[in-house]
């Protein structure tokens, strides 16, 4: 007997925000090789084009690049319809997109504090709001499950001395995707929702520190504080993800998923 080789998210339909570089081009990559298919939007459209044609390559037709800002409630409304149009439905929303601010209690703006949140956390509202519609929608019609996966921070649970904008909006999408889990599991729509909080990890967004040390003096830096001795890789957030999309999690609602390398456990 043929034993049949399915991926682990077969037959799923994906949205994932920032998808153009880092944890969202990783998570992207690793739900289109596990069988799904994979909308992939940012700000950045010529970068999201780069990722799904590399896709498009190995597996024809499995990947669409979307312009969105998360900030945009109208782009939220836009790209939906289009996943829908390319897709005919949603099963996974990874909100990934997000910024970085390394900066003092003090020093802070209230303009920077307020982009921080419209963007890290105003985003996965505006994404949990008009996703959940279409994804009850796409459940009912293939039997396949819903998930909702938030990326926040190992920021979100531990605090640092000068990220008070950083650790406000990652604590609030922790909470958030806890709320939403309630709200779908009430509502009997068949969709999970759970947040992810990744230490450190080798994407663009340690550039201005990179900037500041060069990358090996930066990464290693980062790296003694992790009690596993370095900063992650995203392949290690996206196996997260994958987890947390495939039906493996489906009596996983409300969680947080820590990689971080032992961070939160000292
Ligand atoms: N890399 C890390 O060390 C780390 C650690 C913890 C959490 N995170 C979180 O993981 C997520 C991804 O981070 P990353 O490291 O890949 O960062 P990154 O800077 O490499 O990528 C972020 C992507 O989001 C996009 N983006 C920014 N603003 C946007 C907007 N308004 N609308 C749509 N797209 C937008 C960018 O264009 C970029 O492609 C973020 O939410 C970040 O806070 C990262």
């Amino acid at each position: 007997m043929a034993v049949e080789n399915k991926g682990r998210v077969e037959g799923k339909i994906a949205l994932i925000t920032g998808g153009a570089q880092g944890l969202g081009e990783a998570a992207a990559r690793m739900l289109a090789r596990e069988g799904a298919r994979v909308a992939i939007s940012d700000v950045n459209l010529k970068g999201a084009e780069a990722v799904a044609a590399s896709i498009n390559e190995t597996r024809s037709g499995a990947a669409v690049a979307l312009s969105h800002d998360v900030t945009s409630e109208e782009d939220w409304v836009r790209v939906l319809a289009e996943t829908e149009k390319a897709f005919g439905g949603l099963h996974v929303l990874v909100n990934n997109a997000g910024i970085g601010l390394t900066k003092d209690l003090e020093a802070i703006t209230l303009e920077e504090w307020h982009r921080v949140h419209a963007i890290d956390l105003d985003g996965v509202f505006l994404g949990c709001k008009h996703a959940v519609g279409l994804m009850a929608k796409t459940v009912k019609q293939t039997g396949l499950g819903g998930s909702i996966v938030n990326i926040s921070s190992i920021s979100g649970i531990i605090a640092g001395h000068n990220m008070a904008a950083y650790n406000s909006a990652k604590a609030a999408v922790r909470h958030l995707s806890k709320s939403v889990a309630l709200y779908c599991a009430k509502k009997q729509m068949g969709i999970r929702s759970n947040s992810v909080h990744p230490v450190f990890i080798a994407t663009p967004i340690l550039d201005p520190l990179v900037a500041r040390y060069g990358k090996e003096e930066a990464y290693a830096k980062l790296g003694r504080q992790v009690p596993l001795g370095t900063i992650g890789e995203p392949d290690d957030i996206a196996y997260a993800v994958l987890y947390l999309a495939s039906d493996e999690s489906k009596f996983v609602t409300g969680a947080e998923l820590k990689v971080d390398g032992g961070i939160s456990a000292m």
